[in-house]
């Protein structure tokens, strides 16, 4: 079986843990450089990215590719990407084909690639306009936990990666989490500060953190190269995407999870398969974290988009559909049929 590290730490642990990485370079997100000074991390190298969609491309893979090689960077070398999904996405994909794969490791500073992006070894850039089309899957060496990192993202940010970390206690809720997490993310967002509650909740929100990036990790380890379980991970994604692609990239990534998660429960009731009233249970959980529940358009827009979706097979896609809290089932349906249950 595959090893996934997840090391929940203090940030200045950091240093501690990889005191004896002798060949230590990072690529740093510029919105998070300031931690070098906390960090104080005994690097060889340190460079900082412009990190955002636009940027997560091969050209940038090859400018880190050429810093590696002038900083006299060999086969020993260890890659730390510290930021969010953009940094850790690029750092895990320059490592794997750099001198034929170098070893590498995350600082996640969002939410979202805490809960998401820097667990379960997918790493890849995006081609033109497609996202993800490059990439490989290989496993970094720890992922660190900080979540003190988190004070500084902007509150829309960390609701992206609220809804991923609501959508994996939907997938498990074997302790509860899923309640414990409507209840901490309604108490932040019902804040006048939502910045100073989070400050102020750092250990329950950690413990939420860090057990829904061991669920991700459990799912990866049991099916690392997405050939049946690690599929459920795409709960509320069919429809985010085709969301996402119909704002035109208004809607952010996380926030489209949540509308997708909700059409995935109406979905899964209008099948038999979900108990009556999941849908509207998650509606208000999630509005009351502060999440958007409404599709911006009739469903039946997203038709096109969600028949070019990656988890379509023929005339069929692959819905993840929520059953209970807790519990989600895999099933093969046409967006024919789906947006006949919608309407
Ligand atoms: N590999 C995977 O399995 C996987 C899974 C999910 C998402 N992703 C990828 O992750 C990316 C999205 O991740 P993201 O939402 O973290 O995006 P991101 O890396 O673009 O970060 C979002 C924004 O927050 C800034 N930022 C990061 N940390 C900060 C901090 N602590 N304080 C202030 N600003 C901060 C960034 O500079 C950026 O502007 C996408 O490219 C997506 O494809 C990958
Ligand atoms: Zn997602």
């Amino acid at each position: 079986m595959i090893r996934i590290e997840i090391l929940e730490v203090p940030l200045p642990s950091v240093r501690e843990h990889l005191a004896d990485y002798e060949n230590l370079f990072v690529v740093c997100d510029r919105h998070v450089s300031g931690l070098a000074e906390t960090l104080k991390l005994p690097a060889a190298g340190w460079k900082v990215i412009d990190a955002n969609e636009e940027r997560k491309t091969m050209e940038t893979v090859l400018e880190i590719q050429r810093w590696l090689m002038n900083a006299g960077a060999d086969r020993d070398a260890f890659l730390l990407g510290i930021g969010g999904g953009v940094t850790t996405d690029l750092t895990g994909f320059t490592a794997s084909i750099y001198k034929r794969g170098i070893r590498f490791g995350f600082l996640p500073t969002t939410l979202l690639a805490q809960v998401d992006a820097s667990i379960g070894g997918k790493n890849g850039v995006n081609l033109d306009d497609f996202k993800n089309m490059i990439g490989v899957i290989r496993q970094p060496e720890m992922t660190f936990l900080c979540p003190e990192v988190l004070e500084t993202l902007p509150y829309r940010q960390f609701l992206s990666g609220a809804a991923e970390l609501l959508k994996t206690f939907l997938i498990d809720n074997t302790d509860g989490h899923y309640e414990k997490a409507v209840d901490l993310l309604g108490q932040i967002h019902a804040a006048t500060d939502p910045a100073a509650a989070i400050r102020s909740q750092t250990i329950p929100l950690r413990n939420l953190i860090a057990a829904a990036a061991r669920i991700k990790a459990g799912v990866v380890q049991r099916d690392p190269d997405e050939r049946g379980e690690r599929r459920i991970l795409n709960l509320g994604h069919t429809f985010a995407h085709a969301i996402e692609k119909h704002s035109a990239g208004k809607i952010p990534h996380g926030e489209a999870v949540a509308i997708g998660i909700v059409l995935a429960a109406r979905l899964s009731e209008a099948e038999g398969l979900a108990r009556h009233g999941l849908a509207g249970q998650l509606t208000e959980d999630f509005q009351r974290c502060g999440l958007p529940v409404t599709c911006p358009c009739p469903v039946r827009e997203l038709s096109e988009a969600m028949k070019k979706d990656k988890k379509a097979e023929g005339s069929f896609i692959h819905f993840v559909l929520p059953i209970e809290i807790g519990h989600v089932e895999i099933r093969n349906l046409s967006p024919e049929a789906v947006i006949l249950a919608l309407k």
